[in-house]
């Protein structure tokens, strides 16, 4: 459909005034709008009457339909506008919620290292007690496979969200990171393009130091949510993925 560009209103407004030697004041009298409203127009700031439209038209020598364009059709692009291979490492409470839920939009392959997980994912029942991720298994139309075989996965990741443990022993002060570190460098070895989303429980600075240590920008730490189970994965129906 067209309609009026306003602002090529504005700009064939200023370029015929000035075309033809006018200035605001002087147009502003031969159209009967006033001065301040003319400066208005030309700023993009006062959308004239088509009455005002035609005098000014007709005044500096142009057509109002030569106003009219095609309008644009808005194109709003998703941001995650194709499914992406995603493979998710760790199939605990937080892996197996955001595998489920990113499964309905896109190609999902979880990872772990028990294969009794894995055999249970597959045969779309759920290695832990949970009402909504047992749900979505058993009775939603999901893109997702389990596999012992990281490198398989994270080979044809787009992202690699890395759900693993991470032990703190309060004893000795010190946060066990080892499987997000596997993890982190298998998904280098086999693909280090990906983009590798830390959800793993982490002390402050680590991400910033695997990222020194295995110099790439292609690590990131998503922040923690608040609780397990059905808080985690209501938080991430309502805030994080809304298009459920
Ligand atoms: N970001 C958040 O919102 C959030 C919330 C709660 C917990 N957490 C953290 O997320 C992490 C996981 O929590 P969880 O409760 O799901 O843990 P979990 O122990 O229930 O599950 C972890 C899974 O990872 C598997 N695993 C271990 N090493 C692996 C490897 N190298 N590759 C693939 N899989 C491997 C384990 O077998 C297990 O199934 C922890 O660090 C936890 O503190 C994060």
């Amino acid at each position: 459909m067209k309609k009026i560009s306003y602002q090529k209103m504005a700009n064939l407004v200023v370029a015929k005034r000035k075309e033809q030697k006018l200035t605001q004041a002087q147009l502003a009298e031969m159209t009967g709008i006033h001065r301040a409203m003319v400066s208005r127009l030309e700023a993009l700031d006062y959308i004239p009457s088509i009455d005002q439209l035609q005098a000014v038209a007709e005044a500096l020598g142009f057509e109002v339909t030569d106003l009219f364009e095609e309008e644009n059709p808005v194109s709003y692009k998703p941001v995650l506008d194709k499914k992406y291979n995603i493979a998710v490492a760790g199939t605990g409470y937080v892996g197996l919620s955001i595998a489920t839920l990113l499964a309905q939009h896109n190609h999902v392959t979880a990872v772990d290292i028990i294969p009794e997980k894995v055999e249970l994912i597959n045969n779309k029942k759920s290695p832990i007690q949970d009402d909504y991720i047992e749900m979505y298994l058993a009775e939603k139309e999901l893109n997702l496979t389990a596999t012992l075989d990281g490198e398989e996965a994270y080979k044809n990741a787009d992202f690699v969200v890395i759900a693993a443990p991470t032990n703190y022993d309060s004893k000795k002060n010190f946060f066990d990171c080892s499987a997000v570190e596997a993890v982190i460098e298998l998904v280098l070895k086999v693909n280090p393009d990906a983009t590798i989303i830390i959800k793993s429980t982490i002390p402050v600075g680590y991400t910033a130091s695997v990222r020194a240590k295995y110099n790439t920008k292609n690590i990131i730490f998503s922040p923690e949510l608040t609780k397990y189970t059905h808080v985690i994965f209501s938080n991430v129906i309502k805030h994080l993925i809304p298009s459920m």
